[in-house]
């Protein structure tokens, strides 16, 4: 029998919609939801609460029907589409009919959690005096469960959830539909069935940006499955800190890599948004120079030479920019001791006037308040908000946990210290936003998308993307790949596990708990094993070894017994699932036990070993690559990486990743990027671009279309690559230059100007062209100026790999 979540609903909602003012954008909005019909429990008192004798599950246990396949309506994105500049005239009329309150409330964004009940769902009094008092525009997060239960929530349940929501918004205070927000950054990370994609690193590692445009796609269309409007992703910083926990999250460290997957990124999420009602706002963040803390822990601080930002870091920002990305987060913290959430230079200058950004601008986790509760830059709640809004162009305060911004800018805009046109500003934004998004035409969300979450076809495009992302590293003798009749002995924490392949933002921010376990999946995702399992047919055994922190759980003198008796052994290295504050290490250093099973097996046992590396940190291998014969780097591939592992292992494709990111020897390297000064050191344990396939691909006959590099006259540069191997081989190629002789800024070693991934079948030949211009060899003096020096310049197809080809040219300035 179903009992009714919210049927207390009826009883406290008008039947007839109250229309707002004479504003139009207002007139036709719906106030009554499609009916997502979710069994659940009893409300008591207008609270709903679970009944007692509900049988416990971690997660919720209904599912989305995940269909098979499916197609969408496709809409013209020849164009890019991005934030609208100039308001609409229907948007300055509405703005126009608003309150102080109630342009106040739409910059006010706040957590579920501040209106849950006692088991953590909706409290329909205290939701109605927020959006009826505060008149509140905006919601981010899910709703976790105060009892933790149902923590993760089917699109119904989550439709369910924000259509109740937005039935308040729009019928009570302002009437303004609200705008959802979500970390729905690798995938509908956070909605059961949505397909958990592989983290950015990952797909940086791809080389391809399809990858990225995809994933973008299908987060999107999940999003709005379950009624939330707006991913807060792509990450557009460079990963510059190899301890920091969040070093997954970004596509890698280069800038030129890191742009086009961030482009690519934002045009999948956001299509043609203000059309597909399967797309969502995207949200470039973090807004600036989060990923260099001094100490590698999350949010301390940055000291970032403005040069430096400038040359590095501001161009993947860019191309989101370009992209057209509607919506932007800033930063948590200081750089270079200021803090961001307060800087006009970064966030007026930089932003808005430099970069162009027209989008809507929000803060991250409760920064303003951060001023004064934490950076010690502002004395109370009120100076806080008053510096945020006099000094930068924010827009929205996710303030998530109180109505302090929204009681401190009323005040404030009432006192006149804030005039009421700076609100406006903001307020515009947000009102424009919802109009592109479709909001004042349907708030609620689609019921015919729910069907599609967690389909076939999602799953195959998120393995597609893992087995892409896969880097081989090491393959002595050749001992990858593995015959399927050849007995391998399988150990560690993550050979069958779903939930380490995963890393933070997989269920839940920190991944699922241990007690919830891969249960909570729900059969959404797979491990290792099952891949083995599908390709051998035999559902072989495995051992844990040693526990995901690397301690010794199981008998090492049984393993290496085991070990002698197997043709190969594959030993699998992780982390912990983990991100931000809670993901802080002290050093890259293995835990000895993980190191010491590797020593035994391989100097007690003869039988080739593999090593799989599955994790966000590159923890420093020592000894270990020559200790063993195999290496893969897998990073974190996502709920459905397990069978691209098992595939890679046993040939099934041939490997394809690059590394997207230097990969430290030891600490002190964390900082060392591939772009380091011509004459310096670059010794890691695995350069930036390195990995192979188990082909041999030879290159030749490195051409240029002029020798003379001039700005405007762009020259086409052009390799062909051979496969000399067996198998079918996807073979990125990373285009670098190098300018031989810098005045006023040491020539990097290298910088990647393209890169291009093609499929080169067994004894073919493919051609490989690319663009060279003069103007993306202007760089950053370190008086900030922005120039072109003459010279000779060498170009580099593959550096730092050994069928590396090299051409020179000479660069002009005229
Ligand atoms: C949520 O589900 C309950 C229980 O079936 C239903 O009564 C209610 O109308 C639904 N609400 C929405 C907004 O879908
Ligand atoms: C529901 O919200 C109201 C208003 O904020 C509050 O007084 C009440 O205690 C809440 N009830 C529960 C059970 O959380
Ligand atoms: C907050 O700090 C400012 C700046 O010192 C001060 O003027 C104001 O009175 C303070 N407000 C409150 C409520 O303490
Ligand atoms: C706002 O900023 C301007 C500088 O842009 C400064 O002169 C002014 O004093 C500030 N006002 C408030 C109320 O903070
Ligand atoms: C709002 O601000 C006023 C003036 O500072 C203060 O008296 C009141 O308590 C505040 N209300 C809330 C709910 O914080
Ligand atoms: C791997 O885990 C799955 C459940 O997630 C289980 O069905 C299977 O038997 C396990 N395989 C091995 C080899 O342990
Ligand atoms: C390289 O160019 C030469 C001369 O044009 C041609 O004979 C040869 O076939 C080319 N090799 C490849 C691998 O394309
Ligand atoms: C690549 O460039 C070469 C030489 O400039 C040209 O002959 C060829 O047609 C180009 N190929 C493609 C696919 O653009
Ligand atoms: C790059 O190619 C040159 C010439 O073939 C070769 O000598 C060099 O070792 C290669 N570099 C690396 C890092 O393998």
């Amino acid at each position: 029998m179903k009992i009714s979540l919210f049927h207390y609903l009826v009883s406290f909602l008008p039947s007839v919609a109250l229309v707002k003012g004479q504003a139009a954008l207002l007139s036709n909005v719906a106030t009554s939801p499609p009916e997502i019909d979710v069994p659940g429990p009893k409300t008591i008192d207008g609270v709903v609460c679970l009944p007692p004798n509900l049988l416990y599950k971690p997660f919720d246990p209904l599912r989305p029907k995940s269909v098979p396949s499916y197609s969408l309506s496709q809409f013209d994105e020849s164009q890019i589409v991005g934030p609208t500049a100039n308001l609409d005239a229907d948007v300055v009329e509405l703005l126009n009919s608003l309150t102080v309150e109630e342009k106040v409330g739409q910059m006010t964004q706040i957590v579920p959690t501040m209106f849950m009940g006692c088991d953590g769902l909706i409290n329909m009094t205290a939701t109605i005096e927020y959006f009826d008092k505060w008149k509140i525009g905006s919601i981010l997060a899910d709703s976790p469960q105060k009892g933790g239960r149902w923590n993760y929530n089917s699109p119904q349940r989550f439709a369910n959830f924000s259509n109740t929501v937005q039935q308040v918004a729009t019928t009570y205070g302002s009437k303004i539909p609200m705008i959802y927000g979500l970390d729905s950054v690798r995938g509908a990370n956070f909605v059961k069935g949505g397909v958990i994609f592989p983290t950015a690193v990952n797909t940086a590692a791809t080389f391809n940006p399809i990858h990225a445009y995809e994933a973008g796609k299908i987060a999107a269309k999940d999003t709005r499955a379950a009624g939330v409007h707006w991913a807060f992703g792509p990450l557009a910083d460079v990963s510059m800190e190899k301890r920091w926990s969040r070093n997954f999250e970004n596509f890698g460290e280069d800038p030129h890599l890191a742009g086009e997957m961030v482009y690519n990124s934002v045009r999948g999420l956001q299509g043609n948004y203000k059309m597909d009602r399967s797309r969502v706002a995207a949200c470039m963040k973090h807004f600036i120079g989060y990923s260099a803390p001094i100490n590698g822990k999350d949010q301390e601080p940055r000291y970032i030479p403005w040069n430096y930002l400038m040359e590095y870091i501001v161009p993947s920002f860019q191309k989101a920019i370009d992209a057209g990305v509607a919506t932007g987060m800033e930063s948590y913290g200081a750089v270079n001791g200021g803090d961001v959430v307060s800087s006009s230079y970064l966030l007026k200058d930089l932003l808005r006037n430099k970069m162009g950004f027209k989008g809507m601008l929000v803060t991250d986790y409760v920064e303003i308040d951060s001023q004064y509760t934490k950076h010690m830059t502002a004395f109370n709640s009120s100076d806080a908000t008053r510096l945020t809004l006099n000094y930068t162009s924010v827009d929205m305060s996710m303030v998530a946990i109180s109505i302090d911004f929204a009681n401190d800018t009323i005040n404030l805009v009432k006192s006149g210290i804030i005039p009421e046109s700076r609100i406006d500003e903001s307020a515009g934004r947000i009102l424009q936003l919802k109009k592109d998004l479709g909001l004042f035409e349907q708030p609620f969300s689609d019921p015919a998308l729910i069907d599609t979450v967690g389909s076939a076809q999602d799953v195959e495009v998120a393995r597609n993307a893992a087995r892409e992302s896969i880097i081989l590293h090491q393959n002595k003798n050749n001992i990858l790949p593995f015959s399927i009749d050849e007995k391998v002995l399988y150990i560690g924490p993550n050979m069958n596990s779903t939930r380490f392949m995963g890393g933070g933002w997989n269920v839940h921010y920190d991944g699922p708990t241990d007690a919830e376990g891969d249960a909570i999946y729900d059969g959404y995702g797979d491990t290792i094993m099952l891949g083995v399992q599908q390709i051998t047919g035999k559902n072989i055994g495995w051992y844990t070894g040693f526990d995901i922190t690397g301690k010794r759980v199981d008998d090492y003198d049984e393993l290496v017994r085991l070990a002698r008796c197997a043709d190969k052994v594959v030993i699998g290295f992780g982390e912990r699932t983990t991100r931000e504050v809670n993901g802080n290490i002290n050093t890259l250093v293995l835990p000895v036990d993980q190191t010491e099973l590797v020593r035994r097996i391989t100097h007690e046992t003869s039988t080739p070993t593999v090593l799989v590396l599955i994790q966000n940190r590159p923890f420093s291998l020592g000894s270990i690559p020559d200790w063993v014969d195999g290496i893969i780097n897998a990073g974190l591939p996502g709920a459905y990486g397990g069978l691209p592992i098992a595939e890679a292992l046993y040939g099934k494709y041939s490997p394809s990743g690059r590394q997207s990111y230097t990969y430290p020897k030891m600490d002190y390297q964390t900082k060392v990027t591939y772009f380091t000064g011509i004459w310096n050191e670059y010794d890691p344990q695995f350069v930036f671009g390195s990995g192979f396939g188990y082909n041999d691909i030879s290159y030749s006959n490195i051409t240029v279309s002029s020798t003379e590099l001039r700005p405007g006259c762009p020259i086409t540069v052009s390799v062909s690559a051979t496969n000399n191997g067996k198998m079918t081989q996807l073979e990125p190629v990373l285009m670098y230059t190098t300018q031989n002789i810098r005045r006023r800024y040491t020539p990097e070693k290298y910088r990647l100007r393209s890169f291009d991934k093609k499929e080169i079948i067994s004894g073919a030949t493919v051609n490989f062209n690319f663009t060279l211009t003069a103007e993306e060899m202007m760089f950053w003096t370190v008086d900030l100026d922005h120039i072109l020096e003459e010279g000779p310049v060498t170009i580099t197809m593959n550096a730092f790999n050994k069928n590396n080809v090299t051409l020179p040219i000479y660069l002009y300035t005229n």
